[in-house]
């Protein structure tokens, strides 16, 4: 299993102060180094963290593959078939929404998923829809021309440990070999952290997992000591 990390955090943190520091392209280089095989940002039509010039640095200084997550929108369409990253994910967005909640309706909306990804498709950006572990989604993603799905975790991650844990694990196992069964490739993600990632090795050939939050957070921890001891040489 590969592992993208995203890095959309770093923007957020970014951006508090409006300046460069810390850098995504910086946070890049640095997954690249320990593993990444892929880096996800998530280009929101409200900008929020990543921002346009990002993306336009990050293609040109990634050594592995740009994963861009983007939702149904026109002018981030023209943004990546302008830059053409590796593969783009299709994630619904709301602009209220911390994250993203739930997985993109591509059942209700064939005809609109299909031709929209269209052009991608064209251009020879590998496409991915983020639905939720659903026989619908998956029968619907099946048709509309993606070679990927990536499957919502965040349901998965939040009932981990509770009763709900097995059903939920096997509503991903099942989305999964349908997938699969239909020629679709198999990604996963969202909430997965250090403790709940380990049951996706039970999940026959699944590609990628895209992680963000849990790699970050964890970053802030194992990164502070160092930190506050440099700083702290640094004026006693
Ligand atoms: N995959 C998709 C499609 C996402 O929208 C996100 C969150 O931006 C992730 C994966 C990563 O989720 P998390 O930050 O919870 O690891």
């Amino acid at each position: 299993m590969l592992l993208g990390v995203n890095i959309d955090h770093v923007a957020t943190l970014r951006n508090a102060r409006g300046g460069s520091e810390p850098s995504v392209i910086e946070a890049a280089r640095i997954a690249e180094e320990n593993g990444a095989t892929s880096i996800t940002t998530h280009l929101r039509e409200d900008r929020r963290h990543i921002k346009d010039n990002d993306v336009y640095t990050l293609i040109k200084t990634l050594k592995t593959r740009l994963n861009l997550e983007m939702a149904m929108a026109d002018d981030i369409q023209k943004i990546a078939l302008e830059i053409k990253p590796y593969s783009i994910c299709l994630v619904p967005e709301k602009r209220q929404e911390i994250t993203t909640e739930g997985g993109l309706d591509v059942a209700g909306q064939l005809d609109k998923v299909t031709e929209f990804i269209k052009p991608l498709l064209d251009n020879g950006i590998i496409v991915s829809l983020f639905i939720d572990p659903d026989e619908n989604q998956v029968k619907a993603s099946a048709k509309t021309g993606a070679q990927f799905i990536e499957m919502h975790t965040g349901t998965y991650s939040e009932s981990f440990g509770t009763e709900k844990e097995e059903q939920e694990f096997l509503n991903l196992k099942n989305a999964a070999k349908l997938a699969q069964d239909l020629g679709l490739k198999v990604n996963a993600g969202h909430g997965l952290n250090y403790q709940n990632v380990k049951r996706m090795h039970e999940i026959p050939d699944l590609v990628e997992l895209n992680i963000g939050h849990s790699i970050i957070s964890r970053a802030v921890f194992t990164g502070l000591g160092e930190a506050v001891k440099t700083m702290h040489d640094l004026i006693s």
